[in-house]
């Protein structure tokens, strides 16, 4: 059974996309497989896979959304260019779900059917979410068994997570009581700066063992790779920001093993 993970951050620009495709992509370069999910209308995670005309000729998130009939996940979902990671994509008709999805019945879980039935084909599930707590990051939170929180370390980084524990705490208490939190993680990390390393300690001081030991450095490459429609990985391998995403899926890996129900 494969672990559906929401990417979430209200804050936009924190690396939530970033994390999203170059985790996956390294979890299935370690021969996991994976599925990316596009919940975010400006769709950064589709058109950083090179895969936005493909995705304007197919169904996407948006019709598996609103249709009223169960949709089977394999009628949305496309091959990427690495070999074991697939994506379900969203175009610019995801930005009217937001409102569309307010009259709907079961407005917070339309999404949970879809992702729950496609994750016995999955190892990971990754859903990227928009910088909004609306009815797009609620429905991602509602079908995921954890959140993954990515961080900018600047000042402000732990500023409006009290807003994002609370939609958890939200949901954990109604729709989805088994929501966890998979991990926090920090981006964009400039650790050679006092300021960079005050936000890490104080970032690990509030969520503890919940903070990967693997921190993301700022690197150009990680920023460069989308606009080639690929995950750095396969853009520039030896670059800082890929190998500290394949530090963090092997983190994640060896996490996994520790869990008492093994999922690998
Ligand atoms: N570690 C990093 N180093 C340098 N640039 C980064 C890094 N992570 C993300 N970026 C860039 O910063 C911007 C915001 O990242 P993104 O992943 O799109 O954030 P979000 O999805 O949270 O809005 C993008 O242009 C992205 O390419
Ligand atoms: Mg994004």
């Amino acid at each position: 059974m494969g672990r559906i993970i929401a990417v979430a951050n209200q804050k936009g620009g924190v690396g939530k996309t970033t994390t999203a495709i170059n985790l996956a992509a390294s979890l299935a370069i370690g021969e996991r497989t994976v599925l990316l999910v596009d919940l975010d209308p400006q769709s950064n995670l589709t058109s950083g896979l090179g895969l936005t005309e493909t995705a304007s000729t197919r169904r996407t998130i948006y019709e598996a959304l609103t249709t009223d009939e169960e949709s089977d996940p394999t009628d949305f979902e496309l091959a990427t260019g690495v070999t074991g990671l697939h994506l379900i994509p969203a175009d610019r008709h995801l930005t009217g779900a937001e409102v569309e999805l307010v009259s709907l019945p079961n407005r917070e879980s339309r999404l949970r059917p879809l992702l729950r039935q496609a994750r016995s084909r999955y190892d990971y599930i990754f859903v990227d979410t928009p910088p909004s707590l609306g009815l797009l990051t609620l429905n991602a939170l509602v079908a995921a068994d954890a959140v993954l929180i990515p961080l900018n370390c600047e000042y402000f980084a732990l500023e409006g997570l009290a807003e994002l524990m609370a939609t958890m705490g939200r949901v954990q208490a109604g729709l989805n009581p088994e929501l966890e939190i998979e991990g926090v993680l920090l981006t964009m990390a400039d650790t050679r700066t006092r300021l960079g390393q005050q936000v890490a300690m104080e970032v690990r001081q509030h969520f503890k063992e919940k903070v990967y030991a693997t921190t993301i450095p700022r690197n150009v490459r990680l920023g460069e790779a989308p606009s080639h429609g690929l995950p750095a990985i396969l853009y520039d391998v030896r670059s800082t920001g890929a190998e500290a995403y394949v530090a963090l899926a092997r983190e994640m890996l060896e996490d996994s093993m520790r869990m008492p129900d093994n999922i690998l």
